[in-house]
């Protein structure tokens, strides 16, 4: 999108200027849409206008614009007056399928939308700007209420479950017998790895809000003979032992000195010839090209005191400075890439 920006016209042109700077709208449509569950309600069945109306609560005067709105944007389609889902919405953003993945959306709706707004404050007073500003633990502040500790570890599955995919699948799961998936969530990557690989006995780590939807998670996904949990903290807690271990958006919460620290501890924690996967949306080289992971690090700048996303390159050189031998960087699909390198 970036280069789109700047590739192809002779003439200066104010389009792509006015195409960024409106993407809020399109964006906040696409948001509301999944919060007034339209792409689940069409998957149960297709309606006209009026019926519409009616069955997701509009008000007459938006219901039309609102609706053609989607279809412009590629979410709906429309034919003969009746408005049904886009195949990717159908998949993606209908709530009763598997492959639901607006759990992180509806926590852009719900939290970032709004603290984004304050992204000028964040740029000059280096600054969070979310619900745990002057709190000293910001996890622990999100964690506080319920509700929200539930959006947040759900919102990381739907973020995650491709990169997991893939983890599951291209990793040599073959040459070890356990793993530990540090900062785990609800579970999604150890229960992929579980179910793809049924020799692997798996440990998800995290605070201890964590535990009782992680269990859940790992119950409904009838994993529960090979996966366990274990509350801790890892800054302050020896890290489980196990051949493989991951650490998935977490190292971009955090700033350079800690990013270290846990890379240090990973390596203590694992034997020689085990495995240190990190994976985030990994900025390219050359910071240039990859506008998502860039975007991601300004909002760890909004989201945490002092996290930033890095660049394959900058993650590589952390690990051979830890001891990690033979370190790589592999694309996951999706907007992740991971790093590995060997003890
Ligand atoms: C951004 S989320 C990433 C979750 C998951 N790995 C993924 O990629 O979807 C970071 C995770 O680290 C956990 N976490 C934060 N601070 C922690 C700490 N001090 N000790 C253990 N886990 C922590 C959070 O609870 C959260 O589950």
């Amino acid at each position: 999108m970036n280069e789109a920006g700047k590739q192809g016209f002779d003439e200066p042109r104010v389009d792509y200027i006015m195409q960024v700077a409106f993407g809020f709208w399109s964006s906040k449509v696409l948001l509301s849409a999944v919060e007034l569950e339209v792409f689940t309600e069409l998957a149960k069945q297709p309606g006209d206008l009026e019926a519409l109306t009616a069955r997701l609560g509009l008000h007459p005067r938006s219901a039309r614009d609102f609706l053609d709105a989607l279809v412009a944007l590629g979410f709906l389609e429309r034919a003969n007056g009746k408005y049904s889902n886009s195949t990717a919405t159908d998949y993606f953003l209908d709530k009763r399928k598997a492959t639901y993945c607006g759990g992180v959306l509806e926590m852009a709706n719900h939290r970032l939308y709004g603290f984004w707004n304050n992204l000028t404050t964040a740029l000059r007073t280096g600054e969070l700007q979310t619900e745990s500003k002057g709190e000293d633990n910001f996890f622990a502040t999100l964690y506080a209420d319920p509700q929200r500790l539930k959006g947040f570890l759900r919102a990381m599955t739907s973020m995650s479950h491709t990169a997991n995919l893939a983890i599951a699948q291209k990793f040599p799961w073959s040459n070890y017998r356990s793993a530990v998936d540090v900062g785990c969530a609800q579970g999604d990557l150890i229960v992929q790895i579980a179910r793809a690989n049924p020799h692997i006995r798996g440990i998800g780590f995290d605070l201890p809000q964590a535990g009782r939807i992680f269990e859940e998670y790992v119950a409904e996904n009838g994993v529960a003979s090979q996966v366990r949990f274990q509350a801790g903290n890892f800054f302050d807690d020896p890290l489980p032992r196990a051949d493989v271990m991951i650490m998935g958006h977490v190292l971009h919460d955090w700033n350079l000195e800690q990013k270290k620290l846990l890379i240090r501890k990973a390596y203590e924690a694992l034997p020689p010839g085990g495995a240190f996967i990190a994976y985030d949306a990994m900025i390219d080289d050359d910071r240039r090209q990859n506008l998502f992971g860039l975007l991601v690090s300004l909002n760890m700048l909004i989201e945490t005191p002092g996290g930033f996303d890095y660049t394959g390159a900058d993650c590589m050189g952390w690990l051979r400075e830890a001891g990690f031998r033979e370190t790589r960087v592999e694309f996951l699909g999706g907007v992740d890439s991971m790093a590995t390198g060997i003890r």
